[in-house]
């Protein structure tokens, strides 16, 4: 598999992306000819049914199907629905089994990490557009190898770091490509949160709305102890990819996107376990530092048991500096430290969730804002840190590609073992 697309390649897609999306959003909101729907089914019904409420309210989205393995989370999603005056989805356990409907155009996929790159690939497989959540892969060898499913069956898949689609956020980084800044070598990035204990928890029986086994799906099966769903599968490397791979990857992809870096040469971690005694075993504080070639420089810092507010992302540059907010608020100061420009922002959800269906209709992924071709690396720089998290030493890579150089125990930390019958196969 070759690296990803460059820099210029994909200012120019983005550019053409912006336009299309005008376009299509015109021709959708204009028409909403059968011919033109776009059928979609969600996987994952948390985070799940805020996509299930965004897609349905775009011109001419069909939410067909709504999946999850707890049955009451599926119930709920329907209600709502309901309750939201839209037409009511059908309930599907498995979602192999939307993939056989040959009218769906699109798998949503909003389960946990370890199931998003082996469900991209099944949909790309079965010819299916794929919205996929954040981090697009529980491990390094599956984003490559999701990018190779993409591009193999010619699917439009884009990952949902939102941000990418703000319409600020998308302004404040022409603005530094543009040079106003002049050379921007620097970026910092924080995630702060308020999450308490976990716990121990303890062997109990699965309860009765729960299919565990199809919630575990490609992971080797563990016996269901009764802290771990919904949510704290993030923070066990069996399932999450700890806040660096849950919230990190937000910040990472725009730092990246605004230093208008791929891979780094050297990844650092410090941190750890400091705040409880339980049974998460990802960091709760986290400084990790990226380097890359030609002296640009990221480094993020997670503090999630703390939820002290500090700067979202700061872009440093010979000519000043950058701030974004969470919500797409861009702040500009010139060398002194003044404020020169100050906009407010918004996230760029729905925005996001358009640009997908414009690539959808007219079935071509370079039309996406965060593609997987140009998100996998924001992941991938995630699992490194991961990884020199888990090492303890820094981890050296190839910029070309993100891969790891010199150090096999490193390696085995690549990809996942699988469930026997659950490995991806393009
Ligand atoms: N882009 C964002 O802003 C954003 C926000 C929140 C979460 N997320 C992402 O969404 C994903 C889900 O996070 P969450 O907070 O909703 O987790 P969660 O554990 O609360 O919910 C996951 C849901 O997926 C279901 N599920 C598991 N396996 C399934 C399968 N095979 N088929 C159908 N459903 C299945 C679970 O039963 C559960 O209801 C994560 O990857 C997370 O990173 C993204």
């Amino acid at each position: 598999m070759g690296g990803t697309i460059d820099r210029r390649e994909f200012l120019d897609r983005a550019a053409v992306g912006a336009a299309a999306m005008t376009l299509a959003g015109r021709i959708a909101i204009g028409q909403d000819t059968p011919s033109d729907r776009v059928v979609v089914g969600v996987m994952g019904l948390s985070r799940g049914m805020a996509l299930t409420q965004g897609f349905s309210q775009q011109p001419n989205v069909e939410v067909r199907y709504v999946c999850d393995t707890d049955c009451t989370r599926a119930e709920q999603a329907v209600a709502a629905m309901e309750k939201a005056g839209k037409p009511k989805p059908q309930i599907i356990p498995d979602f192999r089994k939307m993939l056989e409907d040959a009218e769906l155009d699109a798998l949503i996929c909003a389960a946990p990490n370890h199931w998003h790159a082996p469900a991209t690939i099944l949909a790309c497989n079965a010819g299916k557009h794929v919205y996929v959540e954040k981090p697009c892969s529980h491990n390094p060898w599956e984003a490559e190898t999701m990018v190779e499913a993409a591009r193999k069956h010619k699917r439009v898949v884009q990952v949902g770091t939102q941000r990418r689609s703000s319409p600020n956020i998308r302004g404040a980084i022409a603005r530094l490509h543009a040079g106003e800044l002049g050379r921007v070598y620097s970026s910092r990035a924080h995630y702060w949160g308020g999450r308490g204990s976990i716990g121990k928890g303890q062997p109990a029986d699965v309860p009765a709305t729960l299919d565990y086994d199809l919630w575990q799906g490609p992971a080797p099966r563990k016996p269901y102890k009764n802290n771990l769903i919904p949510y704290n599968w993030h923070w066990h490397w069996h399932w999450g990819n700890g806040e660096l791979g849950n919230n990190g990857v937000h910040t990472l992809d725009l730092c990246r996107w605004g230093l208008g870096v791929d891979f780094p040469v050297k990844v650092t971690s410090n941190g750890g376990r400091y705040c409880f005694d339980d049974d998460q075993e990802t960091p709760d504080t986290h400084v990790v530092g990226f380097e890359f070639a030609d002296k640009k420089l990221i480094t993020w810092q997670g503090h999630s048991c703390n939820p002290h507010v500090e700067d979202f992302i700061t872009f440093y540059g010979e000519k000043g500096m950058l701030k974004l907010g969470d919500l797409g608020d861009v702040t500009i100061y010139d060398t002194s430290d003044k404020i020169i420009h100050e906009e407010k922002g918004v996230l760029g959800e729905p925005e996001h969730i358009a640009n997908f269906l414009a690539a959808v209709r007219a079935n071509d992924a370079s039309l996406l804002n965060c593609g997987v071709e140009q998100a996998y690396p924001s992941t991938m720089i995630c699992h490194l840190g991961n990884i020199a998290h888990r090492t303890g030493r820094t981890i050296n890579c190839d910029p070309k590609n993100g891969h790891i150089v010199g150090d096999d125990e490193a390696m085995k930390y690549w990809k996942r073992e699988y469930e026997p019958g659950w490995e991806p196969v393009v």
